[in-house]
């Protein structure tokens, strides 16, 4: 088992931090002591000044479907991260629906990634994102042995990587082109203003600060805002990095459609100089197969089907086929053979239908549920 906070131990001792020299970054942050990074009193007026986004709602309790429990989570994340620094209970408001997530995903994996790709994609752009991201993080966390605490932090930390950028991640979102001069220099600092806006909400958990604000370093040096190198990278920060990018190209975004499994992390998992990124794509690539619950497969003959759970390798998911929905096929038997992913538009009024394939009671749930 990896003890996380003993690597971040390793990781706080070696790192020191400064806070970059550009008046653009120093008119909004500064630092209250090492690698401890706040925000300037007048950008945190501008933030609290706050959002016309509505206020979260009560963490919703878990439905038997997941397809019904995204889009309310996700409402939920949207009104903390909007509100982050004017709500009096935000840190707490995500340790609750970090262990909550941690619950329902461990209770129905198939359930949680069927959302990812079978609910259709709209506003709330960069929360949709935190919160994929997040469910991702469990499979990871589980794989790798996190303690409760840690599994938690890491988490919590996909959940608020980009809080101190939410609208301008929604901008983008929806722009092919290069980002403006203004959108590059708030980009280049997002993970600082993220991890100063948990501080100055009292946070003070290491290993979830420490995620979020180096969530974009890489090994090679060429990441931000700090530019560490090897190990200077500390573990946790990696990994919600490699998290972080395969979100973004498993999803869709405004201007493009989702990148295929293999395309999205073959190229991180062939990485020879990146041994812990290629570990994790090798994980959610076991985890998701190349053909993941909720997408839509053509099996040999022409047949229609939806993957409803990964099978014995990636390219084997267990199917239903449209003419036999009440079956569940093997792909992995030369009959059924997966010939090509394809794309199916489902009509929202349409979801309620795909439901039964991930329904679960609570106290499957609870036991990790019948077949999960
Ligand atoms: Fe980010």
């Amino acid at each position: 088992m990896l003890l996380m906070s003993q690597v971040l131990n390793e990781a706080a001792v070696n790192l020191t931090l400064s806070l970059p020299a550009s008046l653009f970054a120093t008119n909004r942050l500064c630092m209250a002591g090492p690698n401890d990074f706040r925000l300037s009193a007048s950008f945190r007026d501008v933030l609290l000044h706050g959002s016309s986004a509505e206020l979260p709602v009560a963490l919703p309790a878990q439905t038997a479907s997941p397809l019904h429990d995204v889009p309310l989570l996700l409402r939920h994340l949207n009104g903390v991260l909007h509100h982050y620094l004017r709500l009096p209970h935000s840190a707490q408001m995500i340790r609750g629906l970090a262990d909550s997530l941690i619950s329902r995903v461990n209770g129905n994996p198939d359930g949680y990634l069927a959302a990812m790709w079978l609910l259709p994609s709209g506003d709330y752009h960069a929360t949709r994102h935190a919160l994929h991201c997040a469910i991702l993080a469990v499979f990871v966390v589980r794989a790798r042995g996190f303690s409760p605490d840690d599994a938690r932090s890491l988490v919590a930390a996909a959940l608020t990587m980009n809080v101190g950028a939410v609208s301008l991640h929604d901008e983008l979102s929806e722009r092919e082109g290069a980002p403006t001069t203004f959108q590059r220099q708030m980009l280049d600092i997002h993970p600082l203003v993220s991890a100063a806006i948990l501080r100055e909400a009292g946070e003070d958990d290491e290993l979830w600060y420490q995620a979020v604000l180096l969530h974009h370093e890489k090994p090679k040096g060429d990441g931000y805002p700090f530019h560490l190198k090897g190990g200077d990278v500390p573990d946790h920060a990696h990994i919600l990095h490699v998290l972080d990018m395969a979100t973004a190209k498993l999803m869709p975004r405004g201007y493009r459609g989702r990148l295929s499994v293999k395309k999205a992390l073959t190229g991180i998992y062939t990485a020879t100089d990146d041994p812990l990124g290629s570990e994790i794509a090798a994980l959610l690539i076991k985890t998701l197969g190349f053909y993941p619950p909720g997408s839509f497969v053509e099996l040999t003959g022409g047949r229609r089907a939806l993957v409803v759970r990964a099978g014995s390798n990636a390219n084997h998911p267990l199917v239903s086929p449209e003419h036999a929905p009440a079956t569940l096929l093997d792909t992995g038997l030369p009959a059924h053979h997966v010939v090509k992913a394809i794309t199916v538009a489902i009509d929202a009024n349409r979801l309620s239908l795909f439901e039964g394939y991930w329904r679960k009671s609570s106290a499957e749930q609870e036991t990790g549920g019948a077949g999960g």
